[in-house]
């Protein structure tokens, strides 16, 4: 209730109370000429699957590895006729699970490598059950720098209730295995699991502190209406854990960390000293490739078709398997760089006067946060207390759950749908 009246307040005061954002059916799109971009790359595929899962994914079949290849070799291909020899100032591969397509992953990486000019650092997301010396040599060859495993919980009781398929032997052994090997390691940890204790999450920490994580990221167990489990629950909406528990465990973690001399990175995670830091979702313009990819390039957002067959047929046929797009204004491309500063917890006060230097109403949103102790000043930045990363994440798990959720589901029913309003 609270969080629903709090985002529709942001929103109406922000944009037109009733300006949607509208997805349509894609057709070509136009790229503008540009210089570098990030790359997603997308590995829908998975052994196990986790019924508290989300994301866009199937159960691995060995059917569909080739022509997944063949699928985005030609996606790639296509990306390259459009942009030119650009240069991909990073790398993210995503999933799925990427490394249930190890081989194949070493053929994309080596194909974009000669059709663009690959400039920064490689990321990947792996799962413990997925991890042995082979795997970890072949992600030390393709030139892997930041590994993230999705570890989720030390607790065999948790793992076994959320239906992960190891126990915690083996995430220790594919811990052992990485560290060292990347320039950064972090470990996925889950709380606010059903039945949960504080004590327990602490400890679940404490135990990834102890394993070396470069960074830990925790992110509390949210239950979507089209998730199995989300189906067994007979959701309609995303249902979030219990706001007071959640509170009180957000406090302790970032008291825990803050003491162990790790330092917050974002809304969920941690890291110590110089190490770079893991994260998904805070590139800028990023084109993604594979199915229920997202791009996002100057003027507008895309999502590929989610469904894996549509992908595979579209991308062979040698057309853009680009499935929704919405053009953004600039303000709301301002608005879209101003809520991932918040996720990362500090906004550079430069870059935001420059964005921001006519803009009354962001700025008389920061002043009454200040008031509210939500955020402080420094000289060149501002930055989000413990209270106000934590209303922050409320609000924008409200936001991306909510608008995400709705984008998905349809996605997920419907390869080519025609438009989803949000
Ligand atoms: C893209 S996912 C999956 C990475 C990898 N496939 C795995 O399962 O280990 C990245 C992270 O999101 C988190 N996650 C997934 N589903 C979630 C949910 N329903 N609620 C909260 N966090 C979730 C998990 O911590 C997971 O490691
Ligand atoms: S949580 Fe990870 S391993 Fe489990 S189904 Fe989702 S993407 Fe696959």
């Amino acid at each position: 209730m609270i969080m629903d009246f709090l985002t529709k307040l942001t929103r109406s005061y922000l944009i037109d109370r009733d300006s949607h954002f509208v997805f349509r059916s894609a057709g070509e799109i136009q790229f503008p000429k540009m210089d570098s971009i990030d790359l997603y790359i997308h590995i829908p595929f998975c052994r196990n699957m986790c019924p508290y899962c989300p994301y866009n994914k199937i159960r691995y079949t060995k059917k569909y590895v080739a022509p997944y290849l063949d699928a985005m070799l030609s996606e790639i291909e296509q990306y390259h006729s459009r942009l030119g020899t650009i240069e991909i100032s990073s790398i993210y591969i995503g999933g799925g699970t990427p490394t249930s397509l190890i081989d194949e992953l070493g053929i994309i990486l080596e194909r974009i490598n000669d059709r663009f000019e690959v400039a920064g650092d490689i990321c990947i997301e792996t799962n413990p059950a997925d991890i042995n010396s082979e795997i970890v040599r072949k992600l030390e060859q393709f030139g892997i720098d930041r590994v993230s495993l999705g570890v989720q919980s030390f607790d065999d009781k948790y793992l076994k209730l959320i239906g992960r398929n190891y126990h915690s032997g083996i995430v220790n052994s594919a811990i052992s295995q990485l560290r060292s090997k990347f320039k950064s390691t972090n470990l996925d940890l889950m709380f606010a699991l059903p039945g949960q204790t504080t004590n327990e999450v602490l400890t679940d920490l404490q135990k990834a502190l102890d394993a070396r994580a470069d960074q830990v990221t925790l992110y509390p167990l949210f239950s979507f209406p089209y998730s199995s489990a989300g189906k067994y629950l007979k959701l309609k909406k995303v249902k979030f854990p219990n706001l007071f528990r959640r509170r009180e465990m957000y406090r302790a973690i970032h008291d825990f960390c803050q003491n162990k001399g790790y330092q917050r990175v974002s809304v969920w995670g941690f890291k110590r000293g110089d190490v770079p830091s893991f994260s998904s979702v805070t590139r800028d313009l990023y084109i993604g490739l594979g199915a229920g990819a997202g791009s996002h390039i100057p003027g507008a957002f895309s999502f590929n078709t989610f469904s894996v067959k549509a992908y595979i047929k579209t991308s062979l046929n040698k057309k853009l398997p680009i499935a929704l797009r919405m053009g953004l204004t600039d303000s709301i491309s301002r608005y879209y760089w101003l809520y991932w500063r918040f996720y990362d917890t500090y906004i550079p006060k430069k870059q935001f006067q420059d964005l921001f230097k006519d803009d009354r109403k962001i700025h008389r949103l920061l002043w009454a946060a200040t008031k509210l102790g939500l955020c402080k000043e420094t000289e060149d930045q501002i930055f989000l207390t413990e209270s106000g990363s934590f209303w922050i994440h409320l609000i924008q798990n409200y936001y991306i759950l909510n608008y995400i959720n709705k984008v998905w589901t349809v996605a997920m029913e419907q390869p080519w749908p025609k438009e989803i309003k949000i």
